[in-house]
């Protein structure tokens, strides 16, 4: 106990000379932002509120949704999603964060904690879940469901809701063997005829005024029709799915039919409070790191880039940057839903390379601590969220392409070159973004557009328009 505590000390001691050489860069506190006033209030009228339109939603055969999430034990090759699933997608409260999970942390942290922030006084604790980045189609069935606009008779509606578990259906697939192109695209080409023959409003707009939620990122289900064995299933590509809205967590930049929206995090606030609350701990939190990065490089490839930043980040001056290889399972970056959230709620940037794909769970985790992202790709958000994001990259977020790092440009170098000013207003900009990117645990009771209103709105809006 004493040497923990001594090594408290030490590393405490260490932070803040650190936070005196390079100041601490805590969020301006003039800023005002994630105040309830501030935070637009959605008026409970319908007929102001469904401007938009009314949504019918489909009561579709349990094998397209509810079936998949009962055999949550064979969905996944390496684990059971029962856990992950349970409770409306948002998976199980992470309750009491025990102090035993923050053992195996570093000494600073236990400093951090120790001194700064009792474990105890982790605000909003019970908006924490241990959240899976794949079950956005349970989490936005299950709030459709409960929707204000939601109409029971598709007569009069202006929207579908098709609340097909299209990712969860294809997770079971992706990775078993055995299985054959035919056998992997079988229940989307079933849905499909299912659409067309129980009801005369699929076929009357041809799909276009139908949207789905397809949990996972578009490449999972683009393989060509023609190209047996390939990666995914062919759902994207079938004739009648070409106007169907398909609101995804990458979208293909170059379809008009797909909307970006956010993975799902670990914060899931049910109330007006405890939002508010985790906006004031962010804004305050202290930052004495510059950069942080949490990732798994590759090192099967040849000049990976995750394996360039790694290497920059850990050659900074000790301190400067925090960087946490995920290769490993004890690295505890997705065992510890809170440990990656911890380390940038420490940091000022936070490094966002493209992962297997162009985006990452990881851009969300940044913003909802306050920290800024550094970006390395425009696939990877910039044309990605367009119903979240701010318009101007600069407003919110560091651009460095991907191609001056690989010709030496020190990332460091540049974020240590960037004015205080233009991160304070970054900051605020993040701050004033952060209530739009999250998933409430709550239907209703809100004042806020959370991540699934702010979808619905966009979706709506786009078929209105058409
Ligand atoms: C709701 O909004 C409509 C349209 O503006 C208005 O006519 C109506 O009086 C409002 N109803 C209530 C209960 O506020
Ligand atoms: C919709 O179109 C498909 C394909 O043209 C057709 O097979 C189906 O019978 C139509 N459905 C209805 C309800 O008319
Ligand atoms: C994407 O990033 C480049 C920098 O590599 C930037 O100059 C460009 O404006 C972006 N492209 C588009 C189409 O926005
Ligand atoms: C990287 O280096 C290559 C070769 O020197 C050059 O053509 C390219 O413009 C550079 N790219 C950037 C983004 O600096």
């Amino acid at each position: 106990m004493v040497s923990t505590v001594a090594l408290a000390m030490a590393a405490l001691a260490a932070e803040l000379l650190l936070l005196a050489i390079i100041g601490p860069l805590r969020i301006d506190k003039t800023c005002a932002l994630g105040r309830r006033s501030q935070i637009d209030p959605i008026v409970s009228n319908r007929s102001l509120h469904c401007a938009k339109g009314l949504v019918f939603v489909y009561d579709l055969p349990e094998k397209f949704n509810v079936e998949l999430v009962r055999s949550c034990d064979s969905l996944n090759p390496w684990k059971s999603m029962c856990s992950a699933l349970s409770n409306s997608g948002l998976g199980p409260p992470l309750g009491k964060i025990s102090s035993s999970s923050s053992s195996s942390w570093w000494p600073w942290s236990k400093a951090w904690q120790f001194l700064f922030r009792d474990p105890d006084r982790w605000p909003a604790r019970r908006s924490w879940h241990a959240t899976d980045q794949f079950s956005g189609e349970i989490i936005f069935h299950r709030r459709m469901l409960d929707h204000r606009c939601r109409t029971l008779d598709p007569d009069g509606a202006s929207a579908f809701f098709v609340p097909f578990y299209a990712g969860l259906d294809i997770s079971r697939n992706l990775w078993a063997s055995g299985k054959s192109s035919s056998d992997v695209d079988s229940l989307g080409e079933q849905l499909l005829h299912w659409l067309q023959r129980q009801h005369p409003h699929f076929n009357r707009s041809g799909g276009a005024d139908h949207f789905l939620v397809a949990g996972r990122i578009s490449w999972d289900f683009r393989r060509m029709p023609s190209a047996a064995g390939e990666w995914g299933s062919s759902l994207f590509h079938q004739i009648e799915m070409r106007s169907v809205k398909r609101l995804v967590i990458e979208r293909n930049p170059w379809d008009d039919s797909e909307l970006g929206v956010p993975y799902p995090t670990s914060f899931h606030p049910s109330s007006d409070e405890d939002l508010a609350q985790w906006v004031e701990f962010v804004q305050g939190s202290p930052r004495p790191h510059l950069v942080a990065f949490a990732g798994s490089p590759r090192p099967g490839y040849r000049s990976d880039f995750r394996q360039v930043l790694l290497g920059q980040c850990r050659a900074a001056p000790r301190g400067i940057s925090r960087c946490l290889d995920c290769t490993a399972d004890t690295a505890g970056c997705t065992s510890d839903p809170l440990r990656v959230t911890k380390l940038f709620l420490s940091s000022v940037f936070c490094l966002q390379p493209r992962g297997d794909s162009f985006t990452r769970k990881s851009l969300f985790d940044s913003l909802i601590s306050g920290c800024i992202p550094v970006l390395f790709w425009n696939q990877s958000a910039y044309w990605q969220y367009e119903l979240y994001l701010p318009r101007d990259p600069e407003e919110y977020s560091v651009f460095i392409p991907h191609q001056s790092v690989k010709n030496g440009t020190n990332v460091l170098d540049v974020l240590q070159g960037i004015s205080r000013e233009r991160i304070g207003r970054m900051q605020r900009a993040v701050l004033r973004i952060l209530p739009g990117l999250v998933y409430a645990s709550s239907s209703s009771g809100r004042h806020w557009a959370d991540a699934f209103e702010v979808a619905v709105d966009g979706v709506l809006g786009r078929i209105k328009e058409e």
